[in-house]
This record gives structure tokens, C-alpha cells and sequence, in this order.
């Protein structure tokens, strides 16, 4: 054959393939919904709030922000129609993640994260917070669900002052949580100590960052991702709740995304065209996998950990937990920090029970409780915000 043709026969397939990678391109781009404006991101916006003539709507819009068990965002709100400065917040008890979350523990963790951040605001919009915990009574232990509908976590009380902004306020619009590698420096005494002093008389705040304790505590973290990644119907909870598309984001704006995943800018799109064409890479073996690994490059790329720890497991020491929680992320941002909760290991579901033990033998002493175990390090990058519900769909019936 001559040159010229084989020359031509070559270009010829070399267009063709190029073809058919542009069109395949194409059409995950289009299944990934790429060019679908995300309207979960608007709660992002500093300006979000100030759409809201109600100033609890604004204070709510802030809290809405906070970090939250499984990005359920399970926050429901009742104006008080008697009074214009007092909402309630109750837990929304349709928004239960009973497998990995069987005492709802995590659950009241997440009422006080919402309730830290609607401080925060609150000077910012010009008033003081106060924040009553359980003004019905406590919960029915034994009606659980139900006793969340009827009685309120938290009153909250708008008490116009001229108060100055928190310096902590702008960290709120950042995203709370950074999956992704943190350098090896270590905290500096400065950064550890800004962090422990967090703590109140009824909560702790401990850092670790030498060698012994951050191996241990790595230990732990994979014999935790390890026992999870075994446990289906854990994981199967967590698949049910992945958005894989814009259009699902757009939908839902709650849950797990991609993006959670540490992929992010065009890849994001060609992944979410993917698995939303094969969803089964996703799920089942795949993503216990892919749990593991990303675990292990966290464990790995983990200069320190923080724990937060309560005397006692009671509902209001959870919500406090929480609200301490929301500060020790604000704060970790006012330092250059960046955190990531490691959760497996405090998890009460009878499979993690030897790791629950065996971490509360060894970082709870005196009968204390474990609330919140999390990585702490400078971040590689910034991380991606997450979706966010809009306001209005928290609101419940005026009391
Ligand atoms: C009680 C609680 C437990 C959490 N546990 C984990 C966890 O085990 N692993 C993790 O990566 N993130 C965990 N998170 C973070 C949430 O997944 C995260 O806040 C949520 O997806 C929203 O994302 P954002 O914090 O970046 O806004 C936890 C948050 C809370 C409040």
C-alpha cells in the first residue's frame, strides 16, 4: 500500500476515535448535568440570609451551615407567633440514620453544631443568642422519634444588642469539613493549646500530636473504617443517600456527593456522568473499598487529632458537644486549620463494639464519653463546599 494512503487510513482513525471520545465525553458531561446552576450552593452565599426579613429566618440560614451527621441536615425549626425574637429547634426525626447512629447520639451532636453557628451570627446580625436546652422537658426515651417531634432541643432567644461581630463569623462560609491530605507539620503549642482551651468544665477539648498517641489513634481509625466497611446495611444506608448528578443535588440538597469524595472541578463531572450511568461502581464491594482507602490516606496524612469528651452521655452533654464542636471548627479556621471527623470508632452499633471499648479504655477515663473524635492538620486544599437545603424547608408549624 502506498504511504499517502496508510497515512490518510491512520488520520482517518485517529479522527474517529477523537469522535467518538468527544461524544462519549458529551454525554457524561450531559448526564452529570454540568451546565445545571447548583442552587445547593446559594445557603453559601454571605448574602443568603439577608434575603429574610424574619431575623430568626436569617439566625436559622447560618445555623444550616454547621457540620452535621451525614449531611442529613436534620434541623427543623417553629417560629413562635407570640413572640417575634423566640424560635424553637427541634431534631426532625424523619432524618434518623438508625444504622450507623443507633442511640441517635450523632443526632443531638448535630442540634448543637446548628446551635453554635446561630450564635455566632447572632452578633453579627446584631443580637445576643440565648439558647435554652430542652425547654419542654427531656425526651421520651422510649417514644423516641415521636418525643423529637413534641419536644424542642433548644429555645432560642433573639435579644436585640448592640454586640460586636464575632471574628469567627466569616469561617462559617467556608466548609466545615476537609477530607483531603493535611501536611506533615505539626500544630505548633500555639494552634494545640488555642484548641484545648476550648473546652469548659464539663467537656474537654484534648490534641494529641506525638508519635505514640497519633499511631494508636490511627490504629483505632482503620480497625473502625475496616469494621464499618463489613457492615452492609451501614453502608447501604450511607449509598441511599448519595447524589449522584446535579440534577439529584439539585433535588435532594442533602447527603453525600462526589465532591465529598475529594473529586472535584471537570473530573467531578465525568465521575458523576459515570456512576450515574453505572451506579454499581458506587456501591456495594466498590465503595467499601474505596471507605478503606480513603481512611487510610487520611490516617496518613494526619499530623493530629482532637477529641471532644463528656463526663456523662446525657442528651443535653451531647448538644453541648456539638455546639463545642462548631467552635473548634471556627476555630481551626481562624488558625489555618482544617478538621475532619473520624466517627466509626465511637459508633454504638454492636459490630464496633470491641473498637468503642478498646478506644474509650484508652481515651475516656473515668466512665467519660467519647463525643466527637476528629483529625486536625494544615490543609493541602481547600475543600469543596457540600450541599445545603434552602432555609424555608427547615420551617415547621408556627407554635
Ligand atoms: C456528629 C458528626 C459526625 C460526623 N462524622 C463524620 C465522619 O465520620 N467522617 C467524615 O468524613 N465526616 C463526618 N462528619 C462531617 C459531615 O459528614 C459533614 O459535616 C457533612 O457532610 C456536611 O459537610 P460540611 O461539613 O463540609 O459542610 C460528621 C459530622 C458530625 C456533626
Amino acid at each position: 500500500m502506498k504511504t499517502g494512503k496508510v497515512k490518510r487510513m491512520l488520520w482517518m482513525s485517529a479522527a474517529a476515535i477523537g469522535s467518538i471520545i468527544l461524544l462519549l465525553t458529551g454525554v457524561l458531561l450531559g448526564v452529570s448535568g454540568i451546565f445545571r446552576s447548583p442552587a445547593y450552593l446559594e445557603p453559601w452565599e454571605k448574602e443568603y440570609a439577608r434575603q429574610f426579613q424574619d431575623p430568626r429566618l436569617q439566625a436559622a440560614a447560618h445555623g444550616l451551615l454547621a457540620a452535621n451527621g451525614h449531611n442529613m441536615q436534620p434541623w427543623k425549626i417553629r417560629l413562635d407567633r407570640g413572640n417575634a425574637n423566640v424560635f424553637y429547634l427541634y431534631a426532625d426525626s424523619s432524618r434518623l440514620t438508625p444504622e450507623v447512629d443507633p442511640l441517635n447520639r450523632q443526632m443531638m451532636v448535630t442540634q448543637g453544631a446548628f446551635l453554635e453557628y446561630v450564635r455566632t451570627a447572632g452578633a453579627e446580625l446584631g443580637y445576643a443568642v440565648d439558647i435554652g436546652l430542652f425547654p419542654n422537658g427531656p425526651y421520651d426515651e422510649e417514644k423516641l422519634a415521636e418525643s423529637m417531634d413534641l419536644k424542642a432541643v433548644a429555645k432560642i432567644t433573639l435579644r436585640k444588642e448592640a454586640s460586636s461581630p464575632s471574628p469567627l463569623y466569616s469561617f462559617m462560609f467556608r466548609p466545615d469539613t476537609n477530607r483531603g491530605p493535611y501536611r506533615e507539620a505539626a500544630l505548633t503549642d500555639r494552634q494545640a493549646e488555642s484548641l484545648g482551651s476550648l473546652g469548659t468544665e464539663k467537656l474537654a477539648v484534648e490534641v494529641f500530636r506525638d508519635e505514640d498517641n497519633l499511631r494508636r489513634l490511627s490504629g483505632y481509625v482503620m480497625e473502625a473504617a475496616q469494621a464499618e466497611a463489613g457492615v452492609s446495611r451501614v453502608m447501604e444506608e450511607s449509598e441511599r443517600i448519595f447524589r449522584a448528578n446535579e440534577y439529584e443535588k439539585n433535588r435532594y440538597r442533602y447527603g453525600f456527593s462526589m465532591e465529598g469524595q475529594g473529586t472535584t472541578g471537570f473530573l467531578k463531572h465525568v465521575m458523576q456522568g459515570i456512576v450515574t450511568l453505572f451506579p454499581s461502581m458506587n456501591r456495594g464491594q466498590a465503595a467499601s473499598d474505596r471507605f478503606v482507602q480513603s481512611a487510610q490516606a487520611a490516617a496518613d496524612h494526619t499530623p493530629a487529632y482532637a477529641v471532644i469528651r463528656s463526663r456523662d452521655n446525657s442528651r443535653e452533654s451531647q448538644v453541648e458537644s456539638g455546639m463545642l464542636y462548631s467552635r473548634l471548627v471556627l476555630q481551626a479556621h481562624e488558625l489555618g486549620l482544617a478538621v475532619q471527623p473520624l466517627s466509626q470508632a465511637l459508633e454504638e452499633y454492636p459490630e464496633m463494639a470491641a473498637v468503642y471499648q478498646a478506644i474509650h479504655r484508652d481515651y475516656a477515663p473515668q466512665g467519660s464519653i467519647l463525643q466527637m473524635l476528629v483529625r486536625v492538620g494544615q490543609p493541602v486544599k481547600e475543600a469543596p463546599l457540600s450541599m445545603r437545603r434552602d432555609v424555608t424547608e427547615l420551617l415547621g408549624e408556627d407554635l
